[in-house]
């Protein structure tokens, strides 16, 4: 079988031994392929379901993951799944958005210590003084934050969305956090006046627009395509701005010769086994906490039923309200 046909059939339908042929050096499917068996069968005992994130590496990607998306996406199918539990292959701030739209389901995470240092630089308080300071303006949560911070919002975003979500707001000021660089992003895209808090990416703040000028004088021709969670310098270097799953289509779509992933560095990793067309240029930016999340660790989840991701109720009952509101604009767009 083609690569291509990879990620066309559901992953239930692919024999184990198909799934990571040409992802992985052969010596290493020696040691995964008896490891996903252990998984399919836990999946099976439980009735669960892996959840995972674009970022997460191929073995994960390509091996166990029964639904696969950027946070919206991951947000939506968590809401419809009918699994009784989610393992959630991808980092806490995602977990508990899994849990927020499924309060009845067990949500586990792989390793409680995959955070994020966006949902690290903002909390509650925060956004209570923030309302101090701008009464009666609305404020929209990325939701690259904790429940806590959630349940404090109007409304959540992600970045697939966020300048539909401040645009759908009957308000012409905004508050917006915890990414300034996103923040930077969807005021260049709306004509609203935008309230801006100081967090950022760990990865994505690490590109400069230097650093792709330089691309492009070694590769002519290169398409780049960024997160919007790198800095402005970067997005203006940029062909195309997307959440990684509009990365992911625009490749897709566009089929490039040469294209840079300004993004986490799995994700050329994932798309390159499905668009061999395409040559992939990679400066690697990882995820230190993204890559947390490892095989061992889904099976040890299933196994165990490890680690329990909960939200306390009154929080939860305050987040999903804003994250309702962000499912609702998506809905109706
Ligand atoms: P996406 O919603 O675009 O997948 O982004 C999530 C994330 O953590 C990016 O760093
Ligand atoms: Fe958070 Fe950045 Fe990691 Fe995404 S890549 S989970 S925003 S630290």
């Amino acid at each position: 079988m083609t690569p291509t046909n990879l990620t066309i059939r559901p992953i239930e339908a692919r024999r184990i031994e198909e799934r990571l042929d040409g992802i992985v050096p052969d010596i290493e499917r020696f040691v995964l392929e008896p490891l996903i068996a252990e998984i399919e069968q836990l999946k099976k005992d439980r009735n669960a379901v892996v959840l995972a994130h674009n970022y997460m590496t191929p073995d994960i990607f390509h091996g166990v993951a029964d639904l696969r998306g950027d946070s919206l996406q991951l947000a939506r199918l968590a809401a419809d799944t009918e699994a009784d539990v989610i393992v959630m292959a991808g980092v806490h701030f995602m977990a508990e958005t899994a849990k927020i739209v499924n309060p009845d389901k067990t949500v586990l995470i792989p390793d409680m210590r995959a955070g994020c240092s966006l949902a690290e630089s903002i909390t509650g308080a925060d956004i209570r003084l923030l309302r101090q300071r701008y009464p009666g303006v609305p404020v929209v949560t990325y939701v690259n934050t904790s429940a806590e911070v959630k349940a404090e919002s109007d409304v959540t975003c992600t970045s697939s969305n966020a300048v539909a979500i401040v645009e759908s707001l009957d308000s012409d000021r905004v508050i917006f956090l915890p990414d300034q660089y996103l923040g930077k992003w969807v005021a260049s895209q709306t004509d609203k006046d935008i309230i801006l808090w100081h967090g950022s990416c760990m990865v994505h703040e690490k590109f400069t627009g230097a650093e792709l000028r330089e691309y492009r004088d070694l590769y002519p021709g290169i398409q780049i395509i960024a997160h919007p969670e790198c800095p402005p310098d970067v997005l203006d270097e940029a062909d195309f701005v997307g959440s990684t799953s509009g990365m992911i289509n625009w490749v897709k779509d566009e089929v490039p010769r040469q294209v840079v992933m300004v993004t986490e560095c799995s994700m050329s990793d994932n798309v390159a086994v499905e668009s061999p067309e395409t040559e992939f240029v990679r400066p690697c930016n990882l995820c230190p906490h993204m890559k947390r999340i490892t095989m061992e660790g889904i099976r040890d989840a299933l196994l165990h039923m490890q680690h329990e991701v909960d939200v306390p109720g009154e929080i939860a009952e305050r987040a999903k309200v804003a994250v309702d509101r962000m499912l609702a604009v998506g809905a109706t767009r």
